[in-house]
């Protein structure tokens, strides 16, 4: 795990832009901050991952799960703003917005957001993958982390603030924040594959499970776990009225919901026989994360 969370930041790192002029540079290392600054790799694991039962490889599934990575660290960057959740902390470390100033976090999102498409549809990327897959892939990529996607979870996130919700309106604002870049790796490394119909669709119903029960166990880490652990800030859902399925349904009711998600993830991973046993015992390590 440590030695492709290794692998994925060197490439990260190789895939950043390179500034032409002094000020750009501040850019660039603000972008450089957020990527490098630890993370789960959470998403470019289920990219390679599924390549790899498919029949693809990491080498060529690298640049697919390297662009979407760079679109959730975006999208860590925003959530963080002042404007949003107003945190300080990520990773553990200072947010963006705290040690490169407010315009610049929102200009790094941007750039990471722009930039992810030119990794997409990069020489390397070509190479490796064909122009097909990876015009595929940006078609993916934008609708999941779109309108009707992680940003429209966000908005529904904000609306949602200080109000009465119900289970239903939690699981489509869950869905579309946290499941749709979920789903989008789990299609990136099946589209790098060439996988069948068949693999792609047993790929969505095992993110998109996944995803609802990362969702709630991060807002569950945000009760019971310490800044220290998490490497952000815990309480912060309460302070901000978030509606959460803590809120709505307890602790209790919420560590059964994420079991019986991930019990589903996993069954939908049967058609891959042997093949899929890292994927999920991966379920199983978000299930019981203590960040
Ligand atoms: C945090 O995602 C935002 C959510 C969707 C809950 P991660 O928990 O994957 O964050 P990093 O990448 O490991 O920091
Ligand atoms: C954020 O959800 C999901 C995103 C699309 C970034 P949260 O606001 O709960 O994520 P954290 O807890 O700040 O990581
Ligand atoms: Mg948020
Ligand atoms: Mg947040
Ligand atoms: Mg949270």
């Amino acid at each position: 795990m440590s030695e492709f969370t290794d692998r994925v930041e060197k490439k990260l790192i190789s895939y950043l832009p390179k500034a032409d002029n002094e000020d750009i540079e501040k850019l660039v290392s603000s972008m450089e901050y957020s990527l490098t600054a630890g993370g789960k790799r959470v998403r470019p694991m289920l990219t390679v991952e599924f390549a790899k039962i498919c029949g693809g490889s990491e080498e060529a599934a690298m640049p697919f799960a390297c662009a979407l990575e760079m679109i959730h660290t975006y999208s860590l960057i925003h959530d963080d703003l002042p404007c949003m959740d107003n945190d300080d902390l990520r990773r553990g470390k200072p947010t963006n917005h705290k040690v490169y100033g407010e315009a610049t976090a929102l200009l790094a999102g941007n750039a990471l957001l722009t930039h992810a498409f030119e990794v997409l549809v990069s020489k390397e990327a070509v190479r490796l993958n064909g122009y097909e897959k990876c015009v595929k892939a940006v078609g993916v990529l934008s609708e999941c982390a779109g309108v009707n996607g992680m940003l429209g979870g966000q908005m529904i996130d904000l609306e949602s603030e200080g109000k009465k919700t119900d289970a239903e309106h939690l699981r489509i604002m869950d869905n579309k924040k946290t499941g749709a870049l979920m789903t989008a790796a789990a299609k990136l490394g099946c589209i790098s594959a060439g996988a069948a119909d068949e693999q792609l669709s047993a790929a969505c119903e095992y993110a998109s499970n996944i995803g609802l029960a990362f969702q709630i166990i991060d807002d569950m880490l945000d009760v019971t776990s310490t800044t220290e652990t998490l490497g952000k800030p815990v309480g912060s859902d309460n302070e901000n009225e978030k509606s959460t399925y803590v809120a709505l349904l307890g602790l209790d009711e919420c560590r059964r919901l994420s079991e019986e998600l991930t019990y589903r993830a996993v069954s939908s991973l049967d058609i891959f026989n042997e093949d899929a046993g890292k994927l999920k015992d991966f379920a199983f390590y978000l299930l019981k994360r203590e960040k």
